[in-house]
């Protein structure tokens, strides 16, 4: 089995769904509240898991209800928990609206993400073990850049998701194998907004690069080879929050079997498809049966 470690953060996810986002200065009623759990980190650690990774979570919950939580939503999951701290203070909170087309604004407190400066005795032991290190950027960056100097130590691969998208530290991207932005995290970091040029200014600085084009599927380039597009499954979303979560999961189980890149593309692709239409983040994360009898249906699609 795949061998993940997810370096990142954890969040209660405060969700309210609405027909449409309010304005500044505008107030709306909604139809419904959640508290989900979620994290770009969390996340995307339950997504590996239920892909049928062995998977490691490193990062920090609060002492309160919701670190409890957390905890409890990555075990069930089958996530390794025994390297996630628990921090003085609250655990990391993200305030969400989610519209009628499953569309989202989210606003990340930290909370006690904030704390993940740097390793803990026993994190890069267990980051030594693994094929594939997954990375965002919930937590600080002196804390990704650690984490990313570490797996390159010891020759692990590292996926960095460009999210959300702000300066890096110099030597973040030299230590990054695979760097996953959406289309506009990748205008952001390389100036420019058609997603081809995008990831070809991209690829000057790190080898590979995946840009999520959300209901369009993605596109794949890596250095001196042609680039890959793949669609995306055609479902309605009801709640698109952590779909680029599940893909990075699901995608590092498929490269750590060892699948070739189209392939396990397609069938992250397919997993996210599959979350976007339920509600939550790490809640609707689908389970490896499900994304199989999705992937094999859309390859029967496309061939038809
Ligand atoms: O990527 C989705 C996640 O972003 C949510 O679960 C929320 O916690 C924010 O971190």
């Amino acid at each position: 089995m795949t061998q993940i470690v997810v370096f990142g953060s954890a969040n209660m996810d405060l969700v309210a769904y609405v027909a449409k986002a309010p304005q500044r200065g505008e107030t709306v009623t909604g139809r419904e509240f959640r508290a989900l759990p979620g994290g770009k980190g969390a996340n995307q650690a339950v997504a590996a898991a239920r892909a049928g990774g062995t998977v490691s979570m490193i990062g920090a919950v609060g002492a309160d209800a919701y670190g409890t939580q957390l905890r409890a939503t990555l075990e069930h999951s089958g996530v390794d928990t025994d390297l996630l701290r628990t921090a003085e203070g609250p655990s990391g909170i993200a305030h969400i609206v989610v519209d009628d087309e499953g569309g989202n604004a989210i606003v990340v407190i930290p909370g006690a993400n904030g704390t993940v400066t740097s390793l803990a005795p026993g994190d890069e032991a267990v980051m030594a073990l693994a094929d594939l290190l997954l990375l965002q950027l919930e937590i600080p960056l002196e804390g990704v850049l650690a984490a990313a100097e570490a797996a390159r130590r010891h020759g692990v691969r590292t996926v960095l998701t460009l999210s959300p998208v702000q300066p890096l530290p110099s030597g973040l991207l030299a230590a990054t194998d695979l760097l996953v932005p959406n289309e506009h995290e990748a205008a952001a970091l390389a100036g420019v907004t058609d997603p081809y040029e995008a990831a070809d200014a991209l690829l000057e600085q790190v080898p590979e690069v995946v840009v999520t084009l959300g209901s369009s599927g993605c596109l794949y380039a890596s250095r001196g080879a042609d680039k890959i597009t793949v669609p995306a499954p055609h479902v309605t979303a009801v709640d698109s929050t952590g779909a680029g979560d599940e893909f990075v999961g699901s995608l590092a189980v498929a490269l750590g079997e060892g699948r070739p890149m189209p392939e396990a593309l397609a069938w992250a692709s397919s997993a996210a498809a599959l979350s976007v239409q339920r509600l939550g983040a790490s809640a609707a994360m689908p389970c490896r049966g499900e994304i199989d009898e999705l992937a094999v249906h859309e390859e029967q699609e496309q061939h038809e």
